[in-house]
């Protein structure tokens, strides 16, 4: 199949826009028609026996493993850990018949990740994948490989493969929950249809899109930019930051921001923007006390929330981009939209090439 940038500039701005529908057919392949439960593709997965989830990839999908990790253990109450595919192969981490390995993989092509799947097999109880590519060598090494389903992503900064690997996830934490007697029906029926509203926030996000332009002018003249978020919001400033750099060739950080008195506070200046990801959850009274260490400094930051957080917040930051109002499990595939598209517009700003940046491939088949 031959991709086209239809109307869009890059093929990048094409897959952003283009997440709310892709989510919407992944979802219906992880979801009752009642849209009220998690069937299908999921029910390949067997959860019950296993004692521990370790999940292992690379780039973006690691960080979407780093979010499904909080769902995991909150939703489904599972011991679970992560790993970078390059770290995880050559440390010969012990495993046990009860620990379950799953990877994710857009191109299922990925050489550290294959490397960590075949180091698993014969040792893991079960191996499991989320890819994109169903016919790839990580697919077929699988005992069970689960489709993404968001079509050819061109452009080398994966965004509609994050979101759709997200929703997949997300639907595995709903299953294992459920199975393993964690999640009540009730509570799964309401995650569920809020996954549901998910294309449409999307769209809502994706409408900031002009006022990201603009602050593109901004950010687009920075040598260093940092990335803060708490909980679920933590690997999405890594994302935010790991996008910036690969097409804008910026360096950013991304930071938790509990961390940010241990260290990166002293890289703080009016020169170094901070973007901070912050919906209004439990974790948001912190966050605005991490952001206002770094006011005091006379950091400029620009805050990324919701309607009820930037009323709270706004004082004192340099810019806010409202988000919609979503629930906080969720927030992740509405927060992305952010990430990539302060990437894209500061990409484009400074004139780079966005969809074939320089030294980086779209599927690293090389150790
Ligand atoms: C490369 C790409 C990234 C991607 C990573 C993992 O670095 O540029 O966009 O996240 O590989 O690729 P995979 O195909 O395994 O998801």
């Amino acid at each position: 199949m031959i991709a086209e940038k239809g109307e869009h500039r890059h093929f990048m701005s094409k897959e952003v826009h283009e997440q709310p529908e892709v989510l919407s057919y992944a979802l219906q392949h992880y979801a009752g028609p009642g849209r009220d439960r998690i069937e299908g593709a999921a029910d390949a997965v067997d959860f019950t026996g296993t004692d521990r989830l370790i999940m292992v990839a690379c780039g973006t999908a690691f960080y979407a493993c780093q979010v499904a990790k909080y769902w995991f253990e909150q939703i489904a109450g599972m011991v679970v850990e992560i790993d970078i595919a390059s770290e995880f192969r050559y440390r010969n981490p012990p495993l046990r018949d009860s620990d379950m390995a799953l990877f994710v993989s857009q191109s299922g092509e990925t050489a550290d990740t294959l490397a960590a799947l075949n180091y698993c097999k014969g040792k893991a109880g079960s191996i499991v994948s989320v890819v994109n590519a169903m016919e790839s060598s990580i697919a077929r090494a699988s005992d069970a490989a689960l489709p993404i389903h968001a079509g050819v992503e061109v452009g080398v900064a994966s965004t509609k493969a994050f979101s759709c690997q997200l929703t997949v996830l997300l639907s595995l934490a709903i299953h294992a929950g459920r199975t393993r007697g964690h999640l009540s029906a009730a509570d799964e029926a309401q995650l569920v249809s809020r996954m549901f509203e998910l294309p449409r926030l999307m769209n809502e996000a994706i409408a900031t899109e002009p006022q990201i332009a603009k602050l593109a002018q901004w950010l687009a003249g920075a040598r260093d930019i940092l990335f803060l978020g708490r909980g679920l919001m933590y690997p999405m400033a890594l994302e935010g930051a790991l996008k910036l750099k690969e097409i804008s060739y910026i360096h950013a950080e991304g930071y938790a921001s509990g961390e940010l008195k241990h260290g990166p506070i002293a890289l703080i200046d009016e020169n170094v923007p901070v973007i901070v990801f912050a919906p209004r959850d439990a974790l948001f009274e912190k966050l605005v006390s991490n952001m206002q260490e770094v006011m005091a400094r006379g950091g400029r930051v620009l805050l990324v929330t919701d309607a009820e957080g930037a009323e709270i917040a706004r004082h004192g930051t340099a810019e806010v981009l409202v988000m919609p109002t979503v629930d906080p499990r969720l927030a992740p595939m509405v927060y992305a939209i952010p990430a990539q598209l302060i990437a894209y517009h500061t990409a484009v700003t400074k004139g780079t090439d966005v969809d074939q940046p320089r030294n980086l491939a779209k599927s690293v088949t090389v150790e």
